[in-house]
């Protein structure tokens, strides 16, 4: 269909998208609204939404009780500074967040994406060395295949190689980016850089479980215990980057639960707020946030977003979790994962299939390799489904609340375009 409304030839020329080369993406979709597991084109067409607008819409879009939230917040207060002011639906998500993590997990620090919460956490990580009496410690270890973010940390910290920062390698920081333990032969290669670099390593950083945009990788718990071994063992702290997998993505409630480990640091987004408003925050640990705690200002953690803490987002955010409480988001986790274990079974057997794998409500098939990712988009949109493809993965990451005939659309889309094959040769 070519419709497009009078707004979209105005200001397309004057947007500069995400993670596009503008020059041949193709043009972006208009779309009018959003409800449930849907998305509204401007055109009239509807999409069944697999991925949860960047996994972040778990209630589904225009929750009923997230909107009513937010608009009692709107009549009161959208937002006010937190410097020097604090509000209650800063201070309750707060509580209540440091009440759902596991541990001591219990200081909150908030920001609005989830890189600046990475960002936060190396800054809590290296100033906290500084604040210990050990400023040698300006290392990060990170992991092959992981990705935090596109900010300047966060990519230092972001597997290099074939990800989206590999332009920057002679930019960034240096941080040592190492293969994940997997009990096999990788685990020496921890082992040997902590041994090699120890004293200087002020914090590795993971994606418990699941490795998300750096293609939806899994591990196992063993790999995160033992490296919790490791960095106990050279006196660095464990951040665990749970802005994907946070929020019963991977079928509890945060994916450090399965594994039995409490990080010191925590850095939650996305599903936080329930995929309405931005929001993200760092946690940490009571012995972290005891470095800081002292008479000297110069240990205070100098860092403030301009938005941080924002009351509608906060309030937003209480509602999401309010909705964790009162709905069966676990069990919709589960079956979910059950119906797409099923339904993408029949990929295995196709040519170009590498793998099919499902994790909580993450549903992956690997190719040998995707020819044309924007036509194989586009292949998805004409078969009435929104999924976003990217390197060699086919992923579904849909809301919690889909419905099982939403939920087989999108899988059948998937194994009838994998089936057909041409996009995946062009
Ligand atoms: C694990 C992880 N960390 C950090 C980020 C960055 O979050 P944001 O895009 O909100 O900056 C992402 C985004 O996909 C992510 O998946």
């Amino acid at each position: 269909m070519d419709w497009k409304p009078n707004w979209y030839a105005a200001g397309l020329d004057h947007v500069w998208l995400p993670y596009a080369q503008m020059k041949t993406a193709g043009s972006p979709l208009a779309v009018a609204r959003t409800e449930g597991c849907r998305i509204v084109l401007a055109d009239g067409r509807e999409l069944i939404d697999g991925i949860a607008s960047w996994w972040t819409a778990c209630h589904g879009y225009n929750h009923p009780h997230i909107r009513a939230a937010v608009e009692r917040q709107l009549a009161t207060m959208p937002h006010v500074m937190f410097g020097g002011l604090v509000h209650e639906p800063a201070l309750t998500l707060a509580q209540r967040l440091a009440k759902l993590l596991p541990g001591d997990l219990d200081r909150v620090f908030f920001s609005e994406s989830g890189s600046v919460a990475v960002e936060i956490a190396m800054k809590m990580a290296l100033q906290s060395a500084i604040n210990r009496g050990e400023p040698e410690r300006t290392t990060f270890i990170a992991f092959k295949g992981g990705y935090h973010g596109d900010t300047t940390g966060a990519m230092s910290v972001t597997d290099p190689d074939g990800g989206m920062h590999d332009l920057f390698g002679g930019v960034l920081p240096e941080q040592l980016i190492v293969d994940l333990p997997d009990f096999r032969d990788n685990i020496s290669a921890l082992e040997f850089v902590v041994q090699e670099h120890g004293e200087h390593i002020a914090g590795m950083i993971v994606e418990p479980l699941v490795q998300g945009a750096g293609g939806m990788r899994f591990h196992d718990a063993a790999a995160l215990k033992h490296i919790q071994e490791m960095a106990q063992a050279c006196g660095a702290l464990l951040i665990f980057d749970e802005i994907f997998t946070g929020f019963g993505r991977t079928g509890t409630m945060f994916a450090c639960e399965q594994a039995g480990v409490v990080p010191d640091i925590i850095t939650l987004s996305k599903a936080l707020s329930g995929g309405t408003l931005p929001l993200a925050a760092t946690v940490a640990r009571k012995h972290v946030f005891d470095t800081f705690w002292s008479d000297d200002s110069k240990k205070a953690l100098m860092h403030g977003p301009t938005y941080m803490g924002n009351a509608l987002a906060c309030a937003a955010a209480n509602a999401s979790l309010d909705l964790f409480q009162s709905e069966p988001r676990l069990k919709q986790v589960a079956d979910i994962g059950r119906q797409m274990a099923d339904e993408l079974a029949p990929c295995r057997s196709l040519t170009g299939v590498t793998d099919v794998r499902v994790k909580g409500a993450i549903g992956v098939v690997e190719m040998e390799r995707i020819g044309n990712l924007a036509a194989l988009r586009a292949r998805f949109v004409e078969e009435g489904v929104f999924i976003r493809p990217f390197g060699r993965i086919i992923y579904l990451a849909p809301s919690f609340t889909i419905a099982p005939d939403e939920l087989s659309r999108l899988t059948a889309a998937i194994v009838k375009v994998v089936r057909d094959g041409a996009v995946m040769r062009a």
